[in-house]
């Protein structure tokens, strides 16, 4: 206790005798306003718009107050250090939360000004307009060509034999696979290489015509070569689909992204442009955590 009395007098002490001016200090936004998120959170053209939402498992609240705007066509990276909250907020983007039974949501979250939530809403539809590739790739122990045609078969996008083998082509092609896999199409995907694994996944994901891909940490699992390819392959797919990456690279979220969010917490403290958020963020947590004060 005395060291803790110490400190807080030689501080005091160093700013009072200190010449030098001190740096520009933003006492009113270091400390977190619940419900407050600084930058550029709502957009014109919002694909989802989500308001005030809460999410609680039991009784904590791992998501508080957040209020977004998911653009059209735009690449969102949320960032921000461990537990804060970024892939339960991203499971609510596509329900995926509703499968863990003392989870609870709240708030108003809308896609296309409709309400995500609403009970009559098919899910298995929603998650094919919404799909997700997650941290691990996860491919079915069955054939690359069954991995991709599966859920297009049973959404019902293709009638003939001919009509599937366009789609799984052309959703390898767009996951920059095609040439790899094209003559082994009926080998096991389990077979494959992590990286191979993760593009199968993303073309199995892009294969029912998605609107939106959620990535939770797409690439943590895989080496720099294979991550370059994810990265090109979201940028490509940036200009048909709303992509939301949650990653730990801030490289990664500068390589890909338009725009940044920082968690912090379970609070959503700062959306803006990522070349802002990297350059000269608004707060002052954003600040020390992409300089790697915290985090
Ligand atoms: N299935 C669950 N059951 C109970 N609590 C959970 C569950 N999933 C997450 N949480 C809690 O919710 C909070 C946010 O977790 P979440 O996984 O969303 O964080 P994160 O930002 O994705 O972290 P990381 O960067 O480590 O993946 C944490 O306190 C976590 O313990
Ligand atoms: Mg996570």
């Amino acid at each position: 206790m005395n060291t803790m009395n110490a400190t807080v007098t030689s501080e005091a002490d160093m700013s009072e005798t200190e010449n030098t001016p001190l740096p520009e200090t933003k006492p009113a936004e270091a400390t977190i306003e619940e419900g407050v998120t600084v930058g550029q959170p709502f957009a014109d053209d919002a694909k989802f718009q989500l308001r005030n939402v809460e999410v609680l498992y039991g009784e904590n609240r791992a998501i508080k107050n957040i209020s977004l705007d998911i653009a059209r066509n735009e690449v969102i990276a949320f960032i921000g250090p461990s537990g804060c909250g970024k892939s339960t907020f991203l499971r609510c983007l596509n329900r995926m939360n509703d499968s863990i039974d003392i989870c609870s949501v709240k708030g108003s979250l809308q896609l296309e000004g409709q309400d995500l939530y609403d009970p009559k809403r098919d899910v298995v539809e929603l998650r094919a307009r919404v799909g997700m590739v997650f941290q691990k790739p996860n491919p079915f122990p069955k054939s690359i060509y069954e991995n991709v045609a599966y859920g297009p078969r049973i959404h019902g996008l293709a009638n003939r034999k001919s009509d599937l083998d366009d789609i799984v082509e052309n959703s390898l092609r767009k996951a920059g696979l095609w040439e790899e896999v094209k003559d082994r199409l009926d080998a096991t995907a389990t077979g494959m290489s992590g990286g191979q694994q993760q593009r199968l996944c993303i073309a199995r994901a892009i294969a029912v015509s998605p609107e939106v891909v959620l990535m939770d940490e797409p690439c943590s699992a895989l080496d720099p070569i294979a991550t370059a390819k994810v990265e090109e392959l979201i940028a490509e797919l940036s200009e048909s689909y709303t992509i939301v990456i949650v990653t730990h690279s801030m490289q990664q979220a500068a390589r890909v992204s338009h725009r940044t969010a920082y968690f912090h917490l379970g609070h959503l403290v700062e959306v803006n442009d990522t070349n802002k958020v990297f350059t000269s963020p608004e707060h002052e947590l954003t600040e020390s955590y992409i300089t790697g004060r915290f985090g």
